[in-house]
């Protein structure tokens, strides 16, 4: 049984406890919006700070504005809310952590127009961040590829991510770590990645737009790529760019940034990690320390 504490609708109260309405929105309709923030533990395990908490909660408030669901509270707020959870669950947990939030459209009669007069459902929990081990960051990872078959709308950080799990279960069928996705035989992201290539010591990356979902690590390794002299350019990337790229990188909350080796079955560059993923990787670590 879970016993880690959760924040539901202005209760905290243990995870097997928190209960919500088969008529929640986000349940019978999917209407909701989420985020999930990483957490880490200082050295001695006992501070946990979030990371890039006011980009998170920017991203969060966008997500709502272009559902239409006005949100709920400040961000003073909810950076209050964040440091109650970690808290409440500190001593059951001293590790690193992700903080998830979701806000859905609240309790109605099942409709799909929105429907008046009625409070959203309010969800946080928290939930451990296993950072990729030792062989995934030496050897990098295997990713698949697979037509992006999703909506129009993959900069909303919604919970219908009925598409990015069957991405994710075509990689698990693949002995892959990650499916990474082409719309019209162009990059766009993986399952739950943001997807990065390296040629000839470039960076580049999938323009910021409606067919991904922008990443809080994208500015991240923007301001990364500036600080190790390396030459970044988001632009739209062919297929054929992605399989000869010399170096293909996923990032995501939980990843915060990894190699793929492996794309298909076949090698990716040298088939090792390479210097731009290294120069990034130790620069995220840095920014970590700081932060
Ligand atoms: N997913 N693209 C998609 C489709 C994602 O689901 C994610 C993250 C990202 C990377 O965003 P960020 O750098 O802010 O984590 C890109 C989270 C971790 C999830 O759904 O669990």
């Amino acid at each position: 049984m879970d016993t880690s504490i959760v924040y539901l609708n202005g209760e905290w109260l243990p995870l097997s406890n928190a209960r919500i309405s088969v008529l929640d929105r986000g349940f019978i309709l999917g209407d909701g919006v989420y985020e999930v923030i990483p957490v880490y533990a200082a050295e001695d395990g006992r501070q946990r700070r979030p990371f890039r908490l006011e980009q998170h909660l920017a991203r969060f408030a966008r997500s709502l504005a272009k559902i239409q669901l006005a949100n709920p509270f400040e961000a003073s707020s909810w950076r209050i809310l964040v440091d109650e959870i970690i808290s409440a669950n500190s001593a059951e947990n001293t590790g690193h952590c992700l903080v998830y939030i979701q806000v859905t459209r609240g309790v109605a009669p099942r409709a799909q127009a929105f429907p008046e007069n009625v409070s959203p459902t309010v969800f946080m929990m928290t939930m451990p961040l296993n950072l990729p081990d030792e062989t995934a960051l030496e050897q990098g990872v295997a990713a698949v590829t697979a037509p992006d078959a999703r909506w129009l709308h993959c900069d909303i950080k919604s919970i219908s991510l009925l598409g990015n799990v069957l991405m994710a279960q075509y990689a698990a069928e693949h002995q892959a770590s990650e499916t990474i996705q082409l719309r019209d035989g162009y990059l766009t992201e993986g399952a739950s990645s943001n997807v990065w290539i390296a040629k000839e010591g470039r960076l580049f990356a999938p323009i910021r737009n409606h067919l991904i979902l922008e990443g809080i690590r994208y500015a991240l390794i923007e301001e990364l790529a500036r600080e190790a002299k390396l030459i970044f350019e988001a632009r739209p990337i062919k297929e054929e760019e992605l399989r000869a790229a010399d170096e293909i990188m996923l990032t995501s909350a939980g990843r915060e940034m990894i190699a793929v080796t492996r794309l298909d079955g076949y090698p990716v560059g040298s088939g090792r990690p390479g210097a731009v993923f290294s120069a990034l990787h130790a620069g995220y670590q840095r920014a970590k320390e700081r932060e």
